[in-house]
């Protein structure tokens, strides 16, 4: 068959023993993700229509105010998976705390927990710009049949076993890895099936798109500001474009096919960046690497970084190789900034 006449239900099948681990677990839960994200994406559809936009009313641990969306792509995304019984815990960034997911009798011999950010950008689902939703998946730590605990959320992000982004936007896209390279996989939203749209996505080891808010530049620290000038300076192949959609999820994905750097920093109003290193960061960590890119927080390779609590922010660099690594020289310069 044509590569890209493949469905996503085919790709899981045919690729599961290349899964780590392929006991079909896995298999089984990116086939969950693929249905909520479905669901989700139909939702989202109707935004302006129903009243589903607007904030919630609510405020979420980080002290955020939660989006109706926010809380129904949650809701979505983990009754979803509770259903299927198909995680023994989930973590999200819309919940206080790490769920434990009770299987039948209250045991739970499933293998995989799931982290997620289920609706990315949310601030921009009033004004009809693109959303998405992370997820990322580990096995656990803990006995089987046990009930989960921290130290299953709190892994290193080099121990992820997969890792994806739906991106909700001109159309519909699932973009996953399980460590074999990333694929991109586009909603026919007619019949409502994922088709094989972008196989072994690759990001340019170049790039010319930085993104950024740099509303924040007073705030940022010497080598961000010291970078943007060289960013921003007229020589060899520069200035470079800036983009910055403000949905990370958008921002990264047109960043993986266009090349370039997405940078969200340490700045004295947000001294630890705003990232979540569980939700956001670690799962696009580990799809840039497996696209042949390149994800730090300045100084550190994030999926070395040791998490300490479930909603950890971190400062976040990521994208086409030689952009990463030329902020990295910046940032190198004032190596007082790596301490956060
Ligand atoms: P979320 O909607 O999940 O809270 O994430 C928003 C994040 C990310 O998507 C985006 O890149 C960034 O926040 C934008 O932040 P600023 O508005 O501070 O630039
Ligand atoms: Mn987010
Ligand atoms: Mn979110």
């Amino acid at each position: 068959m044509n590569k890209t006449h493949m469905t996503l239900g085919e790709y899981i099948i045919d690729n599961q023993n290349h899964f780590k681990y392929s006991s079909g677990e896995l298999s089984r839960l990116i086939n969950s993700i693929r249905l909520a994200a479905k669901v989700v994406n139909h939702e989202i559809r109707k935004a302006g229509l129903v009243d589903i936009t607007g904030a919630s009313g609510d405020i979420n641990v980080q002290g955020e105010t939660q989006q109706k969306l926010d809380v129904l792509a949650n809701d979505l995304f983990k009754q979803t998976l509770i259903n299927r019984e198909i995680v023994c815990g989930i973590g999200s960034e819309e919940e206080d705390d790490f769920i434990v997911v009770e299987g039948k009798n209250k045991a739970n011999d499933n293998k995989y927990v799931l982290l997620m950010d289920p609706l990315d950008g949310s601030s921009n689902i009033d004004v009809n710009v693109s959303v998405g939703t992370i997820f990322s998946i580990y096995r656990r730590v803990s006995p089987e049949g046990t009930r989960v605990t921290k130290e299953d959320f709190l892994q290193k992000g080099s121990e992820q076993v997969a890792a994806g982004y739906v991106a909700y936007g001109t159309s519909t896209i699932l973009v996953f890895t399980t460590g074999n390279g990333v694929n991109g996989f586009t909603l026919n939203p007619a019949i409502g099936t994922f088709y094989l749209s972008h196989p072994n996505i690759q990001i340019p080891k170049k790039g010319s798109i930085y993104s950024i808010n740099e509303g924040n530049y007073v705030h940022f620290p010497q080598g961000v500001k010291e970078y943007l000038k060289f960013c921003q300076e007229e020589k060899e192949n520069r200035p470079y474009t800036s983009r910055y959609i403000g949905s990370l999820v958008s921002d990264f994905h047109r960043n993986m096919i266009k090349g370039g750097i997405y940078m969200y920093p340490t700045s004295t109003i947000g001294p630890k960046g705003k990232l979540r290193l569980l939700y956001e960061c670690n799962p696009m960590a580990f799809i840039a690497e497996q696209a042949g890119g390149k994800a730090t927080d300045g100084y550190r390779r994030i999926l070395d970084l040791e998490p300490t609590e479930l909603h950890q922010r971190v400062p976040f660099f990521c994208g086409s190789t030689d952009m990463v690594e030329k902020a990295e020289e910046f940032m190198a310069k004032h190596p007082e900034d790596a301490n956060y």
